[in-house]
């Protein structure tokens, strides 16, 4: 992962804990709604990628058994991954694009009731991607993926050569003699793998996205509501579909980009299918960007303008992230794929112990107090949920107090101790394992591996009821909490 150049190296301070007494009368643990539902706290588990689903798609007794241990630490709620909303294979990522997924949904949904005693309720994150290859080898890219055209023709010199000598002459050209024959997209796709684009309106699937997500998205929270879930969040950040059509960079000329109202146009009618489609009372939401933190993207001010669309549309709440695009990932290995957690966007979206002068803890907070305060501007009193480096009471309360936001979300620190709220909320702080924010968890998402923290991962390995990851060299779930121990 990228790290900031002043490499200052923090480490994760708890603050103070409160008495069970105190927590009992804070903010945090006090209730919220959520248009008809109420969160007995403001608790949240942001959506975390454990790649745990079955090879196509479907809930497994792994997907089970990580939602049941962090529904046992009683957060007020969690939502369930990104989950795709196509019927289409996406490797071991949860999909809900058809009815066969029901049944294991639901399997989820009871599971999360029975282990949190109907204490947290459970939302489910919808998303759309787009085609993303890996990077490939110069033998593949311009042996059968470049598609030769007269401008290669014209800038090699050889406007007569057939295809075949145009490929083998690409093939033993350096770097800097192929920027003057590839145009700036065909060079990225020989260095990163070819990824496709909002903007790429040429192709016909791409063109009829506004055409085809209402209703995707719409099917998708139906399948989600039958399945009983509390709510489900649009996913409209990061490097995906929806966030793409967000950005600044989206300069389509059909009236779905190029400038604020075209580029919120599609997230307001996938959002307007959804509603109409589950109905007034059932809560939907999104998680968008405070911040693109790219060159050239969208910045705080485009994020509360959006919100007050949001919040104007009839949305039931706003979950803030920041960052992770795949413009400043990392280039990847040949035969790997571009992530887009590699860059300094990726590093605002999840940051790390080693960080700059600001540090990697609340980093998110002053922009989406920002952005609550415009959509409080416009007469909105919907939840604002936050996230970002928060792991501490003291700091999840200050956050709450100063009406920076009205829910916390709590993504590593909940991986690295499920039982946090449990242990706060009863006046055991000083048991909590605090995140060290090192990002070990993440690149085993970035490997597509098995998600894990390191801090228990290799504990008590032999311990008889302890599930173990596909290399047997780490545990599947957080051991269990037993006091003082
Ligand atoms: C392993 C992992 C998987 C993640 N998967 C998702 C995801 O599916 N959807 C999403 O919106 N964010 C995802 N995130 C980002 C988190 O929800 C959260 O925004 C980020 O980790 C910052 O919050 P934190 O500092 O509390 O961890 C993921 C984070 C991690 C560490
Ligand atoms: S591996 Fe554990 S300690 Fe490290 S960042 Fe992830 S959750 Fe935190």
């Amino acid at each position: 992962m990228w790290k900031p150049p002043a490499k200052i190296k923090y480490e994760t301070v708890a603050g103070q804990w409160p008495d069970q007494d105190t927590a009992r009368n804070s903010k945090l643990f006090s209730s919220i709604d959520i248009g008809q539902c109420t969160l007995t706290s403001r608790t949240w588990i942001p959506a975390m990628v454990p790649w745990r689903a079955s090879p196509d798609g479907f809930v497994t007794d792994d997907v089970l058994a990580w939602y049941g241990r962090f529904a046992a630490g009683r957060p007020g709620a969690i939502v369930v991954e990104a989950t795709g909303i196509r019927d289409v294979p996406s490797g071991p990522l949860l999909r809900i694009g058809d009815d066969r997924f029901i049944p294991g949904l639901r399997d989820l949904v009871e599971t999360v009731k029975q282990a949190s005693g109907g204490k947290t309720r459970l939302f489910i994150q919808l998303i759309d991607f787009l085609g993303v290859r890996r990077r490939p080898t110069p033998e593949a890219y311009f042996g059968k993926h470049l598609k030769i055209t007269d401008h290669h023709r014209s800038n090699l010199g050889m406007q007569d050569a057939s295809e075949q000598d145009i490929r083998a002459k690409l093939l033993t050209l350096d770097q800097d003699a192929l920027q003057n024959v590839l145009n700036e997209r065909e060079m990225e796709s020989f260095l990163k793998g070819h990824r496709e684009r909002v903007t790429d309106t040429h192709l016909d699937h791409i063109r009829d996205l506004p055409k085809v997500l209402p209703d995707l998205f719409a099917d998708a929270a139906a399948r989600a509501k039958e399945a009983g879930f509390d709510g489900v969040e649009l996913h409209y950040a990061h490097a995906y579909t929806m966030a793409s059509f967000l950005s600044e960079l989206n300069d389509r000329d059909d009236g779905y980009g190029q400038n604020l109202e075209g580029r919120v146009r599609l997230p307001l009618e996938v959002f307007a299918a959804t509603r109409e489609r589950v109905g007034s009372n059932y809560p939907v939401g999104c998680r968008f960007l405070s911040d693109e933190c790219i060159q050239g993207g969208s910045n705080v001010e485009d994020a509360a303008w959006f919100a007050t669309r949001f919040a104007d549309a009839g949305m039931d709440f706003l979950s803030l992230s920041r960052g992770g695009k795949f413009e400043d990932a990392k280039t990847p290995k040949v035969g790997g794929a571009i992530y887009p957690y590699t860059g300094p966007s990726g590093y605002e979206c999840m940051p790390g112990h080693i960080s700059d002068e600001q540090g990697p803890f609340g980093r998110n907070v002053a922009p989406v107090a920002k952005i609550r305060q415009a959509v409080r501007d416009g007469g909105h009193t919907i939840p604002v949920i936050v996230a970002g480096g928060m792991h501490g009471f003291e700091q999840a309360e200050a956050v709450l107090e100063n009406d920076e936001a009205d829910i916390v979300g709590f993504a590593r620190q909940s991986l690295a101790d499920p039982d946090w709220f449990k242990k706060v909320a009863s006046g055991c702080g000083s048991e909590v394992r605090l995140c060290e924010y090192t990002n070990y968890c993440e690149g085993l998402d970035q490997k597509h591996k098995q998600v894990t923290c390191q801090l228990w991962d290799r504990k008590a390995l032999e311990e008889p009821d302890c599930r173990p990851s596909s290399d047997g060299r780490r545990r599947l779930e957080a051991p269990e909490w037993s006091r003082n121990t």
